[in-house]
């Protein structure tokens, strides 16, 4: 079938396609022995050439320790398809198709071998699949590989200058992005030498998810929203990402990064500036990025004066999540014995700028919480006079507009309504939109669209230096004071530690419950 036909079959992929087909390219995936590899990246390539997107020369190339032929890596990435893609191969022969694009390197990221032998497969790819120099390298490794790979791909050159033609060499590269503000300017220096800010793609899935671009769209794309957008009638807003899973069989990772450096300084930072940002002049890249950045640049220090009011961390101890019986933290396999790491992290911010002055955005991320569930609520002032009686509860409801970011997608804006009968009663009522009864197809996974966008050159959903490194200055106050605060716990399955509720109820407010 021809792409134009494939696409034609498809009606989400020719909603999709305008403009934003990939040319010849080839994509080096450092790192293909690995979980990300199986479970996200190569089931999006496949969705995107299943949808037309990819052109057929393409060629995506394998690069890991482990020793495999061609054909063991494709019957692998075959398997991962099956397994992970969010849609099946409508035939075996259209994976074979796709997976005759794979090929795999064996190399060490530190020694120069392996990239020799990288650079045979790409001159070949350049010419037998017409891809020119136009390569994408996909860095998804563990962090301590980012300087070698980058290094080595600079002294065995493999990285085009930008100024050469129309032809491009671009890098993506995993979170974390550093540890900390030292380490990300670092990391930004050795990019740097070797790639142009705009061949650096830092990847932040969160940006990609269709939930996260809504935002912009929501907020900008309605006249009725914006007006409402500022301190004259917003209270608050809550940034809740709650996940049930502990940590999974992360703990050597994880117990050094904690969730303030795992969820907090990328993923919740991303979705808060998005949230908080002023209309951009265009919807351009730079543009986009100019307002996120200055959002994170009016964010309020986190003062040490102030810290233990504005910040709550804890960790958890056995519990049961979904009525299973789960261990604590502290026996999870791997954790080093009487580590102090966090799993639960909750924050009071504050803007100082002309939208934002005095209201407060209260952030609260951690794992094995009752349920996996990410939201966004808007909480808006109460009207200036109670002349209506409330039906239930006792104070006024506010308006709350709860942009849900996953699972049940959607959007819903809760009103006042009278309740039927003699008396001027007044009840929160729901106005909902859901994703999936609006459209009725599945939203492509966030990688299928930021790998399309670096593929195709567009950073918008991707974090600039200045962002990444004005959020790590942000998390560095803190985590520089973590010793001062309390390590509370919470049971597994609970909501998080009382001293998260005693840092609302000082405010006179609580965490709406999700
Ligand atoms: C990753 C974190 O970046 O995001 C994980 O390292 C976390 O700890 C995951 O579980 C959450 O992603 P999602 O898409 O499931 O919300």
């Amino acid at each position: 079938m021809t792409r134009r036909a494939q696409v034609a079959d498809n009606p989400l992929a020719s909603r999709f396609m305008h403009g934003r087909q990939a040319g010849p390219f080839s994509l080096v995936i450092f790192g293909a022995s690995g979980d990300l590899t199986k479970r996200k990246l190569v089931p999006a390539l496949f969705n995107l050439y299943k949808d037309g997107f990819l052109s057929a020369p393409s060629s995506i190339i394998g690069f890991a320790r482990r020793e495999k032929s061609d054909d063991a890596f494709r019957a692998e990435m075959a398997g991962a398809v099956r397994t992970y893609s969010r849609r099946q191969p409508d035939s075996d022969d259209q994976l074979a198709r796709f997976t005759a694009n794979l090929s795999y390197v064996q190399g060490e990221f530190e020694n120069e071998g392996g990239y020799r032998q990288l650079k045979d497969k790409l001159k070949h790819a350049a010419v037998a699949r017409q891809t020119g120099t136009n390569c994408l390298y996909y860095l998804a490794t563990p962090p301590d590989a980012f300087v070698p790979i980058i290094r080595n791909l600079n002294t065995t050159h493999l990285v085009t200058p930008i100024t050469d033609g129309d032809d491009w060499s671009r890098v993506i590269i995993e979170k974390p992005f550093g540890r900390d503000t030292a380490s990300a300017w670092q990391l930004n220096g050795v990019l740097h030498g070797v790639f142009t800010e705009p061949q650096v793609f830092r990847i932040d899935h969160y940006l990609g998810k269709e939930t996260v671009q809504n935002i912009l769209v929501f907020r900008l794309g309605n006249s009725i929203f914006e007006p409402l957008w500022n301190r004259r009638y917003v209270d608050h807003v809550q940034i809740s990402v709650a996940e049930s899973v502990g940590i999974e069989s992360r703990a050597g990772y994880f117990d050094s990064a904690g969730t303030i450096r795992d969820m907090v300084q990328s993923h919740i930072m991303q979705v808060f500036t998005l949230i908080a940002m002023e209309p951009p002049a265009s919807f351009e890249s730079s543009a986009i990025r100019d307002e996120k950045a200055k959002v994170l640049r009016s964010l309020r220090a986190f003062d040490p004066k102030e810290l233990s009011s504005r910040v709550v961390r804890a960790q958890y101890i056995k519990g049961s999540v979904g009525g299973e019986l789960v261990s604590g933290y502290l026996n999870e396999e791997g954790v080093p014995r009487g580590s102090t790491t966090e799993t639960y992290v909750a924050l009071k911010c504050l803007i100082d700028n002309w939208r934002w002055s005095g209201v407060p955005f209260y952030i609260r991320a951690g794992k094995r919480l009752p349920k996996r569930v990410t939201e966004v609520s808007i909480v808006f002032k109460a009207p200036p006079l109670a002349l209506f009686h409330q039906a239930e509860g006792n104070g006024r409801s506010p308006n709350i507009l709860r942009l849900r970011i996953q699972p049940a997608e959607g959007i819903s804006l809760s009103l006042g309504a009278k309740v039927p009968g003699q008396q001027s009663r007044i009840t929160p009522v729901r106005m909902d939109f859901m994703y999936s009864s609006a459209f009725g197809v599945t939203s492509p996974e966030a990688y299928e669209r930021l790998i399309l966008d670096a593929i195709t050159g567009d950073s918008t959903l991707f974090a600039r230096e200045d962002e990444v490194e004005l959020s790590w200055q942000h998390i560095d106050r803190i985590t520089q004071q973590w010793q001062a605060l309390p390590l509370n716990t919470y049971e597994a399955g609970e909501w998080g530690p009382k001293s998260a509720d005693d840092l609302m109820a000082a405010d006179n407010r609580t965490w709406m419950r999700l």
